[in-house]
């Protein structure tokens, strides 16, 4: 079984995540839904994403509309240009997406910017037909990716957003002025995006309803160098990706600078906080590259563009798109719009119009990657165990509370202790099944202590609390646990 499929196997044993209306025939593809255990290590990615980048950073956040009008999208240029190109068959009128499609037959990339022209070529210098029915293809078209809404009984047009950040643009100035902003200013957004993908797949890997957390530094592109704390991530290791020879070097942020490998502070800045966030989420960052696309691979947006991707079981995965936006998004919502977005630089009192460097980052791969790199298999005593090694400050579960056997007072003892600790930890009572099974389901959830009560309790009030990776025990007065606990969700 690839380790894909393990994930994928205690996902669903384990309720991190499912199908969405799995119980239905026609349930769509491309959607999927976070249980209990899921819902729990999302919450707390978030509240880390928002530590190690928006506070640190003192960033703001908005939570703004996931249905916006046509006019948005016009200025933004998804109208226009947020395009799959697609192919038909001519015979019994199957659709595939037509890069991937290339893509899969033949092992080579086929670069996002081709026109339809070109990919017909490709399709038929390659002699590719239809794996349906080998019918010949008909023209490459395009196929626009966005959910259309009609709003109220007259079905105004109307879009499901295809990236958060378009509600940032769009309400920039009034947060600027309204909460005295300075340049650069990060404005940050968590929430649901929607794709309409022509081929989702592999679970939250590439999804029609997603979550992104999304960042959208405003700059005044004069001062691209200026970032008084770069101090604090010069000497952090960044990893770029090296196009030619596909090796990654690793050089500190100050020194990409000094060598124009990243072209100013401010992105290399932002490169060096993300990477200090992922090396927190446990995510093994050695296995991660910085790689800078090119002008064929770019998003339409775009002016200079990297990809933060992670080796897994799938292969590289892009968990956030890096872009430098320029004055892109601003200027198109301006025209449109007609109104004026530009805002007075508190640093030289002059007007500008801010150019947008964007951290956007896809939650859903990030906790599968998470939950990949976490997940381990050996060997204990006579059976094989599994293990999600999760930081306990994104455990679903903390700690698990286990009497050894109900009777002589031990249950009671047990749901006491459990009673003190559930409402500052996330802890679960189970007393059901022998010790070992109960230890191994707690291993599978991620949970990095279990609590065992014991005949040896009833006389000293101690517990063992035993350590999920290493399996060792130690005793732990049970006035102490809370402590013991509270130490143990320090993020490092
Ligand atoms: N905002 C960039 C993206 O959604 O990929």
């Amino acid at each position: 079984m690839s380790n894909y499929d393990k994930v994928m196997k205690l996902a669903l044993e384990r309720g991190f995540y499912f199908p969405s209306c799995e119980i239905y025939a026609d349930a769509p593809a491309g959607f999927w839904e976070y249980g209990p255990t899921g819902v729990s290590i999302k919450n707390k990615f978030i509240d880390l994403w928002r530590r190690e980048l928006v506070r640190r950073d003192g960033m703001m956040e908005v939570d703004g509309c996931q249905i916006m009008s046509k006019s948005v999208f016009v200025a933004s240029g998804h109208i226009g240009n947020f395009t799959d190109p697609i192919v038909k068959c001519t015979k019994c009128n199957s659709i595939f997406r037509a890069d991937r499609f290339i893509e899969e037959k033949t092992g080579q990339r086929v670069p996002e910017r081709l026109s339809n022209e070109e990919i017909d070529s490709l399709l038929k210098n390659n002699g590719l037909k239809c794996p349906n029915c080998k019918g010949d293809f008909g023209p490459v078209s395009r196929f626009n990716m966005m959910f259309r809404v009609g709003i109220g009984p007259a079905g105004e047009e109307a879009y499901l957003r295809p990236e958060t950040c378009q509600s940032i643009f769009v309400d920039f100035s009034r947060v600027f002025k309204t909460m005295r902003g300075r340049l650069p200013l990060g404005i940050a957004q968590i929430g649901k995006s929607f794709r309409n993908e022509i081929a989702p797949r592999q679970s939250l890997l590439r999804l029609r309803e997603f979550y992104q957390a999304e960042i959208e530094v405003f700059c005044n592109p004069k001062r691209l160098d200026d970032v008084p704390r770069f101090d604090e991530v010069k000497n952090t290791t960044l990893r770029l990706f090296k196009d030619g020879d596909g090796a990654v070097i690793a050089v500190s942020a100050g020194e990409a600078v000094e060598k124009g490998l990243i072209p100013n502070r401010l992105v290399a800045y932002y490169l060096a906080l993300l990477t200090e966030f992922y090396e927190k989420t446990g995510i093994d960052v050695s296995r991660s590259r910085f790689r800078r696309l090119s002008d064929e691979e770019k998003a339409f947006y775009a002016s200079v563009a990297f990809d933060f991707e992670v080796e897994t079981s799938t292969g590289w995965l892009e968990l956030v798109a890096c872009n430098y936006r320029s004055d892109y998004d601003l200027k198109g919502h301006a025209e449109t719009s007609k109104e004026k977005l530009e805002v007075v630089d508190p640093a030289d009192q002059q007007k500008v119009l801010p150019h947008v460097f964007e951290l956007s980052m896809g939650i859903d791969r990030s906790l599968y990657t998470i939950l990949e790199h976490s997940y381990y298999e050996e060997q204990a005593k006579d059976e094989t165990r599994a293990v999600l090694k999760l930081k306990p400050y994104l455990a679903p579960v903390l700690v698990g509370i286990l009497p050894l056997m109900t009777k002589d007072g031990l249950g009671e003892k047990a749901r006491r202790i459990h009673s003190d600790l559930k409402r500052d930890f996330d802890t679960f009572y189970d007393e059901s099944g022998s010790i070992g099974r109960r230890y191994r389901r707690l291993e599978e959830a991620g949970a990095p202590f279990a609590i065992t009560v014991d005949q040896t309790t009833m006389q000293d009030d101690t517990v063992t609390v035993r350590y999920r990776d290493s399996m060792q025990q130690v005793r732990v007065k049970v006035p102490d646990l809370a402590q013991f606990l509270r130490d143990s969700l320090l993020i490092k």
